[in-house]
């Protein structure tokens, strides 16, 4: 790898720049690792009432939070525009009009400033939380990313480069989470409200249904599951009979929270990985971090998670992929710098 040279033993100092859902960030990261700021301005409670992002408004609050965002970033980072040396942004995936305010500030200030602007893939950011929440982790590794919008399966082979080994064939595992919560009436996000649920309730009270696909399949498949869910609710509906809501969430929760970690534990194993880096919102799942953590161990697995606040979407983690692609030696990517609501990892 062409590693560009340390500047006379300074640091890099990355201003990245999220803004592909419903989150607008901004960090102050150096060297990929260290984080002098994070500022994080959720639109959570404005898209609570609809049941979901909506996109155009999700835009919108982008446009006026972005700036005061980054002026935050870089006050609490305590360095002025002039300090930083090269610019990461979320590209792709994600919704296109939200990805393209964070990509036109950022190729605005890059060509303010004169410096290197890094386009980020969202993904490749969760993964790279991690370098930040341990400073030690090294690639290879497996990885399992999950998320309101992917169910992937990686095989890390170094900083900047990844193998996608398997991948969700239908609902995300977040947007399975989402969706059971919808019917069981918990709100939006419905996530960590089903995970809060899950807590009082049995996982083996109800036994739904665990798909793993062909028998070498890495893939995912949640809908099946959610379906279940949804069938045995409205069973329960007709004949009137009660719902223990916390039994449905936790045997749900289980049901997912075990293909995921099987699936896992079996690529580890296969590729010869002795570390699993968990990554995405879904990450933040208190039953996927206990079986995890209790199978990892079993297997003689490091098992390395972020910690919540970079979980769910953040700058910060922008800041450590950009990294990586800024010293591998290219000067970037140029002002046609686009944003792509899809994008390959
Ligand atoms: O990575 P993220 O913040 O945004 C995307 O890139 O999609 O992930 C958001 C997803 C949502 O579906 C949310 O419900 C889910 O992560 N999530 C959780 C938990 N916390 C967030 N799902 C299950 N349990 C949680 N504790
Ligand atoms: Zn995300």
């Amino acid at each position: 790898m062409n590693l560009r040279p340390p500047k006379n033993g300074k640091e890099y100092i990355c201003l990245a720049i999220e803004s592909s859902c419903d989150e607008t960030s901004a960090a102050v990261v150096v060297n990929g690792r260290k984080v002098l700021s994070n500022i994080i301005s959720s639109q959570i409670d404005i898209h609570k009432e609809y049941g979901g992002v909506v996109p155009e408004i999700a835009s919108r609050h982008h446009l006026n939070n972005i700036n005061p965002v980054i002026d935050s970033a870089l006050e609490e980072a305590g360095i002025g525009l002039k300090d930083i040396d090269f610019i990461g942004v979320t590209n792709r995936p994600g919704l296109i009009g939200a990805l393209l305010i964070g990509t036109a500030t950022a190729k605005a200030l890059a060509y303010a400033l004169k410096v290197p602007l890094i386009g980020v893939h969202h993904i490749r950011g969760h993964i790279c939380a991690n370098y930040i929440a341990d400073t030690e982790l090294e690639p290879p590794f497996t990885s399992l990313i999950v998320s309101g919008g992917h169910s992937t399966l990686a095989d890390v082979k170094g900083y900047t480069d990844y193998e996608i080994v398997g991948q969700t064939r239908d609902d995300a595992a977040g947007e399975a989470f989402d969706k059971v919560a919808r019917v069981l009436g918990l709100g939006y996000p419905g996530g960590p409200l089903l995970d809060k649920l899950a807590k009082e309730g049995d996982p083996e009270a109800i036994h739904f249904k665990r798909v793993y696909l062909e028998n070498d399949s890495y893939d995912f498949s949640f809908s099946g599951t959610k379906t279940g869910v949804l069938n045995y609710l409205n069973g329960k509906r007709q004949k009137k009979e009660p719902v223990n809501d916390a039994d449905v969430a936790a045997s749900f929760q289980a049901a997912v929270v075990e293909v995921l970690v099987n699936k896992s534990i079996k690529l580890a194993k296969e590729r010869g990985r002795d570390k699993i880096v968990l990554a995405g919102g879904v990450a933040a799942n208190s039953c996927l971090r206990k079986t995890l953590e209790e199978k990892c161990r079993e297997n003689g697995i490091k098992l390395c998670m972020p910690p919540m606040i970079l979980c769910t979407d953040n700058a910060a983690m922008i800041g450590a992929a950009a990294y990586y692609e800024f010293i591998k030696g290219s000067n970037g990517d140029g002002m046609d710098l686009d944003a792509y609501a899809t994008a390959a990892l």
